[in-house]
Formats: C-alpha cells, structure tokens, sequence
C-alpha cells in the first residue's frame, strides 16, 4: 500500500471540494454530463446563453465535438472586462523579469483592459479580424498575455510558438496555419543571456509569404534589422491606439487558438480549441485543482509557449479574476534559489511547476529554499510527467513544509485542462499517482493487444478517455482525418491519450509513460520521428533512430543512433556538428543528449526499425531485448550493445 498524505482538516474545511462532495459531484458529471455542465458552463459569461450543451462523438469517422454550441461569448471580455467593475485595481499580472534588479510589475485589470485593446486596435488597423491566425513568438513578458487576449478580443486565431523554437520551427507552423502576422520581440533575456527573438522571425519569414506582418515588441531595446513596410513597431503603434475595443461576439465553438504539438509521426500537429467549452473547463480547473480563492496569489511556472501557460497563466486564472504570476526567467538564475524568493517576494500561495526543475533545484542543496520564507504557500502542484518519489518528498518536505497538499496533474496540450488530478480538499496525494478523474472525465484502462476494457479495479494497460469533456480539441488545423487517425483510429470508441497506466486497488491512476515514439524531455514534449528528420536532413547521415532513455533530471533524455553516409568517418567534432544540427533545425529542447554510431539498426525482413530493442539498449536493460529472431540481421544488435557498454 502506498502511503497516502491527506490535507490538514484546516484545509478541508476551507475547500471548494470536500470528498463527499467530491463523490456526489464526479457521478452527477458522468451520469448527466447535459445537466452538470448546464451548471458549471454559467461560471462564465455568455453574450447568448447556450440552449445545447454537449453534442459529442468519439465514433471513428464521424468524430464531432461540440459544447455549448449555440452560445455566444467573447474569451477576453470574460478574462478582463468583467472584472473590471467589481475588482478594476486589483492585480491580474504579476511580471516578474529575467532581472531580480529590474523592478517586477503589476498590471492592474483596467490597465490590462487599456493594454489588451490598444494591441485589439492595433491588429484591427492592420487588416487583422475574425478567423485569422496569428502567431507568438515572444518571451515571458506581459505583451504575450495582451497579444493572447487582443486575438481574443477581435476574434482572431493565436497560435504561440514557443521562444526556444528555432526560426524554421517557427516558419513550418507559420505556414501550416496560414498567419496573416507574427508577432515577436527584438530579443529576449532569459538567465542572464539574450535569444535573438527578431532575428530568427527575420530568417523564418524568408520561408513565408510576403504579406507576413511582423509585429515587433522592442523589449530590451537591442539593435535588430527592420524592414520598412514588414516590421511595425507594436509598443508604439499601442502608445498611438485608443483604450475601446468592443469585444467581438464570437461563437462557442469558435477556434480560440492552435498551438502545436509533436506527435508519433509526421511534422508536429496543429491542436484546435475553441472557445466556449475551453474556457470552462480552464476556469474550473484552474479553481478546484488549486483550491484557488479570491485574492490568492498564484504562479504556473510554465511558459505561454506550452498549453500549461495558456490554460495556468492566463486564461483559467484571469477567468477567474485571479491574481496571476508571469515569470521571464529561469529557476537556476541569478542563483538556485529564485523560485523561492519570487515566492517569498509576491507572497505566493499556489505554485505549480514541473518535476524537472524540482530534480534540477533538489541537486542544489536544501539551503537554497531554506534562505526564503516561504509560509505563504497553501499548496504546491505538479505537472509534465510522472512525479518520482524522491522529488515528490523533497517538494513536499523543503518547499511544501509537510502542510501543503500536493496536486499532481495529468493532463496533455489534447485536453486543454487537467484529466486526473487530486482536489487538494478530497483526494489524498499519493507519490507518483495522479490519482482521480476531474469531473466529466472517464477514464478507461484497456488492454493494448486486444482493446478490452479492464474491468477490475486493479489493471494495467493503455490509458483511454470514455467520453468528451468540454476542454477537449476540437480538430488539427486543417486535418481533420488526421485528428481522428491520431486519437480515435487505435481504440475504437474512444479518445486514446498515448499514455500508458497502471489503476490500483483504490480506484488511482498512476500514469506510466508513453507508449507511443513520443518522449518527454524536461516535460516538454518531442516526436522522435521529429529528431529522426532533422538528423537525416544532415549529409553525413544516412539513417537515424531515435529513442527516450531515463535521465535523472530530464525524465527522459535523446538518444539517437545514427548510421553515417559509406564515405564518412565518426568522430567528436561530427558528434558535436550533429547535435548544433538538430538545435537549428527544431531547437536547443530537441538536442540529443547522446549518440551513439551504429553501423547498423535492428531490423525486420520488410525493413522496420525496432525501436523496443533501441530503446532497451539506450535503457541499459538487455536482459529484456525479447525475440530478435525476427531481425533480418541479429548481429547488428550485439554490435549496438558493445558500443553502448564501450560508452560506459
Ligand atoms: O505523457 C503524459 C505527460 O505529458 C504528456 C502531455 O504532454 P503535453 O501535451 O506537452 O502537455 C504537458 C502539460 C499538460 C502526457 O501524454 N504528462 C503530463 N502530465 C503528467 C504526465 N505524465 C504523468 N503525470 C503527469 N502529471
């Protein structure tokens, strides 16, 4: 049995959710999903209230997702404009720059109403409007929250490009989309060092149509190239701008943005959600998860750039008229204790971040959290990948003081909100478990070979969702056939989410991992069929296969083998060239962290790589290869072995 860490009877008492309620809440979402989230869909603001609720399909072929879809609503009006009157002052953002030494700044609701519709004005005086995309590639900085909720405000597409992305990742997703912008800033500080944001706009729009507009946030105030009649200075065009733009009635099932994600194959997928139901569902997790009251302080480490920023920074807490923490930097910079002391400093009181940076941190030494008063913190939250137990207890017991419950959060960029995830006032943690569905979400365990579903309390297999909750996407942009190749094609009847899981005797969900060729980097998520590409793009290569193996503070790190073209020899410096490769193709997240020459890969007769042995082999586990008879040449696989243990 594992050890089970309730929160204090305190905390219970205070809660949006207790267990009973808890359990009388969960059943009312399954059994009458119509009738719940009739309910729970008024938690936001409707122009026309909705008449439908839920009219959903997972039936492969005809998948089809609506909610709410008669309603009528504008996303930025329900994440500013109605908490203007009732809390105009109060802190919605909270920056807090790369810089300890720069001032933070808090950017009070009618301020970011100012903000947000003088960018609304200024994109509308460019021509942009209704259904059209724009894409973010900026930093950590306020303009990212307003650039979100102006697309917002005019009914425009966002979809952000993470900042790490380099300028060809930026130019594939441009184009896949169909942006009419980009917006972007001149450089960005991150760790003291500085990402030449505009630059690689200027080289990804070499790649582009020409009637990209580029929108450029000058934030350090950095020298870059500027092209007359491209390039437009935002923060001067906004300083121009009026503070009244009418928020545009946009429908419910809308696109509110697209934001890529990796998958097994192919180029990374354009994941669609919409307006209505996502903001629900954002708003409601975003509360009940967290426990989250009026006037708390919360801070969602992620990046705007991955679906954790989108849903925990800005739209689930402004939703809620939240106070919300956007932060420029890194956890190691100016020193190992920087989280804490912008907790210390803003007086946080929930804070979530990924299991990655607490191993990273927890390699620093305790005194680094030890130095900052962190008695503000009610409760702590995970998310990205599986909790090990180390880092769990060392969460718990340096930052959370053994008083903060834990909640540790399954979800993907797919679901838009959390899936299986403790309430901190209902569900006790369990190191490592997700533990419960949210409410509407149904899980299923089923068997991967024969697709049954496992009955039994206690069963392992693939993780699959049952039925649709009002988060969920809605299509990959311009694909539907793919979207419901990807996640309804394996699983009939089902939403297959990739992950693997293991439900245990009470009832809780432990997520194992992806059973797909995704892997999940410092949480953030690769395809390795992404590596594979870049790698082969290179000429020395001739063939590539890439794999996840464990890493102690990554989760998962790359490992790929590579064979080299017949006239080319390995050596460090092609090692180093390969791996500067693959950070310009994709971007520093996707470099490999080893590899390995293999003058062959396993193979079958009809030419399929094995990955299961790759990845065995890169696991150091070769007691476990299972049947290689079916290789076409066995031996290749004691040679990859040798190099692997000549490597140490
Ligand atoms: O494998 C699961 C893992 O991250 C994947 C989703 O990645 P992404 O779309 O980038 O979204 C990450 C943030 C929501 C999942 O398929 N994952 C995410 N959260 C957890 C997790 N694995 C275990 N436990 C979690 N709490």
């Amino acid at each position: 049995m594992s050890q089970t860490y309730p929160a204090s009877d305190e905390f219970i008492a205070r809660a949006h959710v207790n267990a009973a309620q808890y359990e009388e809440m969960y059943a009312a979402s399954v059994s009458d999903p119509d009738a719940f989230w009739a309910e729970h869909g008024k938690r936001i603001d409707w122009i026309k209230p909705f008449t439908k609720v839920k009219n959903t399909s997972f039936e492969f072929g005809n998948v089809d997702i609506k909610w709410f879809e008669d309603g009528t609503l504008n996303v930025a009006a329900n994440c500013i404009d109605r908490h203007v009157a009732t809390r105009g002052d109060q802190t919605a953002i909270i920056w807090e720059p790369d810089d300890p030494k720069t001032p933070a700044r808090h950017i009070s609701y009618t301020e970011l109403k100012d903000e947000v519709s003088r960018m609304a004005n200024v994109l509308k005086a460019q021509g942009i409007g209704r259904g059209d995309r724009v894409v973010i590639y900026l930093p950590m900085i306020p303009e990212a929250a307003y650039a979100m909720l102006a697309c917002a405000r005019i009914g425009a597409i966002h979809s952000i490009v993470f900042a790490g992305f380099s300028p060809d990742a930026l130019a594939n997703r441009i184009n896949d989309c169909g942006a009419k912008a980009v917006i972007t800033a001149d450089t960005a500080p991150r760790g003291g060092r500085r990402t030449a944001l505009k630059s690689n706009t200027d080289k990804a729009l070499f790649d582009c149509s020409d009637k990209v507009k580029c929108f450029v946030v000058k934030h350090t105030g950095d020298q870059t190239t500027w092209i007359d009649g491209r390039d437009l200075d935002l923060k001067a065009m906004m300083a121009e701008a009026s503070t009244d733009c009418p928020p545009e009635e946009m429908g419910a099932e809308d696109p509110l943005f697209i934001l890529y994600t990796s998958g097994s194959t192919g180029r990374p997928k354009g994941v669609v959600h919409t307006s209505g139901g996502y903001l629900v569902y954002a708003s409601m997790t975003q509360q009940l998860t967290f426990d989250y009251h009026d006037g708390d302080i919360f801070w969602c480490t992620a990046d705007v750039g991955w679906v954790t920023g989108h849903s925990y920074i800005v739209y689930g807490p402004l939703a809620n008229g939240a106070t919300t923490i956007m932060f420029e930097g890194v956890p190691t910079y100016p020193d190992a204790g920087r989280f804490w002391e912008v907790c210390a400093k803003h007086r946080v009181n929930q804070f979530y971040t990924a299991p990655t940076a607490i191993r990273a941190l927890m390699g620093q030494g305790t005194e680094w959290v030890e130095k900052h008063d962190l008695s503000s913190l009610k409760l702590l939250g995970s998310v990205g990948e599986p909790i090990n137990p180390e880092a769990w207890n060392w969460y718990n017991t340096h930052v959370g003081k053994g008083r903060c419950p834990i909640v540790d959060t399954f979800w993907q960029t797919e679901t838009g909100g959390h899936m299986i995830t403790a309430l901190p006032g209902a569900t006790a943690a369990k190191p490592g478990a997700a533990t419960k569905p949210f409410f509407g979400v149904q899980p299923e365990v089923l068997d991967p070979a024969t697709a049954e579903v496992q009955t039994d309390t206690a069963a392992e297999g693939v993780l699959c969702i049952k039925d649709s909750w009002p988060g969920q996407m809605r299509t990959v942009w311009g694909d539907h056939e793919r979207f419901m190749d990807t996640y309804f094609s394996q699983y009939k009847g089902y939403y297959f989410t990739g992950d693997g899981c293991r439900r245990d005797a009470d009832g809780d969900y432990w997520i194992t991992g992806r059973v797909d060729d995704v892997i999940n980097v410092s949480g953030h998520r690769m395809g390795t069929a992404e590596v594979e590409s870049a790698l082969v793009a290179h000429e020395a290569v001739a063939e590539a296969a890439v794999v996840g193996y464990p890493h102690d503070i990554k989760g998962q790190g790359i490992y790929a083998y590579v064979t080299l073209m017949n006239d080319q020899s390995p050596s460090e410096e092609l090692r180093k060239e390969l791996v500067k490769w693959v950070r310009t193709e994709i971007g520093p997240i996707a470099s490999p962290d080893l590899i390995q020459w293999a003058p062959g890969l396993p193979k079958t007769r009809s030419g399929k790589i094995m990955r299961r042995i790759l990845r065995k082999i890169a696991e150091n586990d070769y007691g476990a290869l299972g049947d290689t008879s079916t290789l076409a040449d066995p031996s290749v696989v004691d040679d990859l072995i040798e190099n692997r243990m000549n490597r140490g």
